[in-house]
């Protein structure tokens, strides 16, 4: 089987490249360099030249901030993107793996405060929010077979993402300023790679047609961005990544005044997907600790 990834240099493609790296599938790993995804032609070439069995779409615009005034740049990479990628699988009967984020939802309290299942109605705060939902919708009703997973508050070794931020400004600021009122599911990309690999791994003569449809992959706790920094330096701290440990102020998000509005609460329920692939939530507490011994290593 053949495995188109796109987005191979983000922190998923990454992890979903170290994930795949001795199969079970034969991979071909594009990355922007190799590959415009938002030129068409470009894009319908790289179907014909490579005629996947499979695309893993981890490529998106994430720049949640500089989307509220880049719309048509997020629209472009995140909804036409995915809805040419869900066209060119249909003519080749390719399975698409899509993701897509905690965002779509507004934060306002669920009955009893639960986590959002799949059925939650959504309400994206955001244009980055609002270009994910329609990248998602432009998937799910297509003809395409394909599975759209929502996850959230991504962390990894590598990239761009919340510990590195972190462990970048306790090196360099103190006090740091942590949103408290903003609650989510940290989640270890490494963790939504593996689910990744099952949905690749799968065995259609044994458990029957690939899952298709919407799902969510996050962490397996409910905690605040400040709550999350505390567990980054503390964990830092015991791994001597530090100078000095700085201490953390919680403040709420209004007075951080990002130009995008951020749900106050987005934790989604992975138990759908958890149970039909039989992968645990990510567990990332455990995870954290593996990505600080990782930079670790690296800093030697
Ligand atoms: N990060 C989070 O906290 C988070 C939370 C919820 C959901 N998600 C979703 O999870 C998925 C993976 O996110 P991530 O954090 O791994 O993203 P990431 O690190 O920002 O990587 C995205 C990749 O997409 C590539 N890309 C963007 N525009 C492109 C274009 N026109 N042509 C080709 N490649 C292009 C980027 O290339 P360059 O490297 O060249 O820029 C980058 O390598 C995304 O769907 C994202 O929306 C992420």
């Amino acid at each position: 089987m053949k495995v188109l990834l796109l987005g191979t240099a983000g922190q998923l493609g990454r992890c979903v490249q170290d994930a795949l790296r001795d199969g079970p599938a034969q991979l071909v790993p594009l990355t922007r360099h190799d590959l415009d995804l938002t030129d068409p032609a470009q894009l319908r070439a790289a179907f014909d030249q490579h005629r996947p069995d499979m695309v893993i779409n981890a490529a998106a615009y994430n720049a949640v901030d500089r989307a509220e005034t880049e719309a048509e740049s997020a629209h472009q990479v995140n909804a036409q993107v995915p809805a040419q990628l869900a066209q060119l699988c249909v003519s080749r009967d390719a399975y698409l793996i899509h993701f897509s984020t905690d965002y779509v939802f507004d934060g306002q309290p669920q009955m009893g405060g639960a986590p959002y299942t799949e059925q939650a109605l959504t309400h994206p705060l955001s244009v980055y929010g609002a270009s994910k939902l329609a990248g998602e919708q432009a998937v799910l009703t297509s003809a395409c077979r394909a599975s759209v997973i929502r996850t959230s508050w991504l962390f990894s070794e590598y990239g761009t993402n919340f510990v590195k931020t972190m462990l970048r400004l306790a090196n360099a600021v103190d006090p740091i300023q942590v949103v408290t009122d903003q609650r989510g599911c940290p989640t270890y990309a490494g963790d939504l790679a593996q689910v990744v690999k099952r949905l690749v791994a799968w065995d259609s003569s044994i458990a029957g047609p690939r899952p298709t449809g919407l799902f969510h992959y996050a962490g397996d706790t409910v905690i605040s961005w400040y709550d999350f920094a505390q567990a980054i330096v503390a964990s830092a701290d015991a791994h001597g990544l530090l100078r000095q440990r700085p201490t953390l102020v919680p403040i709420k998000a209004a007075e951080f005044q990002s130009p995008a509005l951020r749900p106050a609460y987005s934790a989604l329920d992975s138990s759908l997907l958890t149970q039909e692939l039989g992968v645990p939530a990510s567990d990332w507490q455990r995870a954290l600790l593996l990505v600080l011994a990782r930079l670790k290593a690296d800093r030697r």
